[in-house]
């Protein structure tokens, strides 16, 4: 610490010495949330990403022509596996677990879907894609979500 201290700049050290004395409170709202909030607090940045991509023609050829849609929604895909093992929702819901890992692989076809469709430069394809993405997060949420509340 001391060390880094004489490299960093004085400022920079003030300020980590004063978030040390703070005692870790300086993490701010995202410290009590669960892994599982945490993960979809970045599903939800991507998915507002393909959300706008998506609106129209001119926004859709703005994301670079739908890559940076695909590239989201590959994004997406990449959390399924991060999450459909996950027992606590299903157990604190009390529901099958295989339902969640049902509306899991949902959401991957979905987000893959829209990947391939966005991919291919298809406007189409992707603005179609859309709606069972966005379905597959409002059924699960409906499902194991307790309190809705993100429009998802
Ligand atoms: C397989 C189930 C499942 C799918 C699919 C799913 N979610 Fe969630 N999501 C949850 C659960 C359960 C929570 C509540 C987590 C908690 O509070 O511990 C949640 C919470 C959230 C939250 C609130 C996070 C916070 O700050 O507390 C957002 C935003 C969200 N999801 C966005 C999305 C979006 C966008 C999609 C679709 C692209 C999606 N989710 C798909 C189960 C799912």
């Amino acid at each position: 610490m001391f060390r880094r201290c004489v490299l960093l700049s004085t400022a920079a050290c003030a300020v980590a010495l004063a978030l040390l004395t703070a005692g870790g409170s300086f993490a701010g709202d995202d410290e009590d949330k669960s892994p599982l909030a945490k993960m979809m607090k970045k599903i939800d940045v991507q998915t507002k990403l393909i959300r706008e991509g998506t609106k129209s023609l001119t926004k859709f050829k703005k994301a670079n022509n739908g890559k940076d849609v695909a590239k989201a929604a590959a994004e997406l895909a990449k959390f399924t596996k991060d999450f459909r093992d996950m027992k606590e929702p299903s157990e604190k819901m009390k529901k099958p677990f295989a339902k969640w890992t049902d509306l899991a692989d949902r959401y991957d076809a979905a987000a893959k879907d829209m990947e391939k469709a966005a991919n291919k430069g298809d406007f189409t394809a992707s603005q179609k894609a859309w709606n069972p993405l966005f379905v597959s997060c409002s059924n699960c949420h409906g499902a194991f979500r307790p309190e809705v509340g993100d429009g998802f």
